[in-house]
């Protein structure tokens, strides 16, 4: 059966080289034990994969892992800012083709939203282990591994450039506030919009405002979200930059 007018469809003919489906769970570090949940984003249906108990990892670093660069595992939660941003996202509808940027991104799941309403997304963080869990969740709902690249605010590649930068509570640690802020500015092209996605803390009062001062338009949003049994509201700063870079 087709609809009338629409081209018949086409008859199957013998497969030439079938594509093997990827198994996601092989993008997986295989250090950890990890659950696959299903979340509900708006309109949208996904699966992730998730550190069993990020807590249990958190207590079993050792210094060693723990680093001289005192890095806790906030990657290894899914945070109520990235569920905030990747609803808005939702609401905001498809985004065909928009060369988009995830900063500190976690398991991925504000990218994998992103993906799926079209855009073409960069995953990045600076923990190697996020990054294979935003590999591993893009594949787990859009069939192939999401692009990822190694990137820490304090020294970022000069090439990092997108029409859409996404950050969801990224602002937490007085140390990776300004080159947060810098990485953010330095990758947004003009005409771009960046979403920053923050849940009110103290540290962050006041430093997403600063964008303002190097020509970047700014609207509030307030979204709640229900995570863990309990409602969050969330900040979205939405910024814009100008189409001629100031
Ligand atoms: C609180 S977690 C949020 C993760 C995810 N966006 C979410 O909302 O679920 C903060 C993320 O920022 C990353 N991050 C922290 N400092 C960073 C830095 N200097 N450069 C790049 N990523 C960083 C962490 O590794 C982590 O994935």
């Amino acid at each position: 059966m087709f609809f009338p007018g629409a081209a018949p469809p086409v008859p199957f003919g013998p497969q030439v080289n079938p594509v093997p489906a990827l198994d996601p769970t092989t993008l997986l570090p295989p250090r950890y034990a990890v659950n696959r949940r299903g979340v509900q984003v708006g309109s949208l249906a996904l699966e992730l994969f998730q550190v069993a108990d990020p807590n249990a990892l958190a207590d079993s670093l050792g210094p060693e892992e723990f680093g001289a660069d005192e890095r806790f595992p906030y990657w290894a939660e899914l945070w109520p800012a990235s569920l905030a941003l990747a609803e808005f996202l939702v609401r905001r509808g498809l985004l065909p083709g928009v060369e988009t940027l995830e900063l500190g991104c976690g398991t991925g799941l504000v990218g994998v939203v992103a993906a799926q309403l079209g855009a073409r997304v960069l995953f990045t963080d600076f923990e190697e282990d996020a990054l294979a869990f935003a590999r591993a969740n893009h594949a787990l709902n859009l069939g192939r591994p999401g692009r990822t690249r190694l990137v820490d605010w304090r020294d970022p590649p000069a090439d990092l450039a997108a029409d859409l930068v996404l950050a969801a509570d990224v602002l937490y640690e007085r140390r990776f506030l300004d080159p947060f802020l810098d990485t953010l500015l330095g990758a947004l092209r003009p005409g771009g919009t960046a979403l920053v996605a923050e849940p009110g803390r103290a540290i962050a009062e006041g430093s997403v405002e600063v964008l303002e001062r190097h020509g970047l338009c700014r609207e509030l949003h307030l979204e709640e979200v229900t995570a863990g049994g309990r409602e969050h509201g969330v900040w979205i700063h939405e910024l814009h930059r100008s189409p001629a870079r100031e």
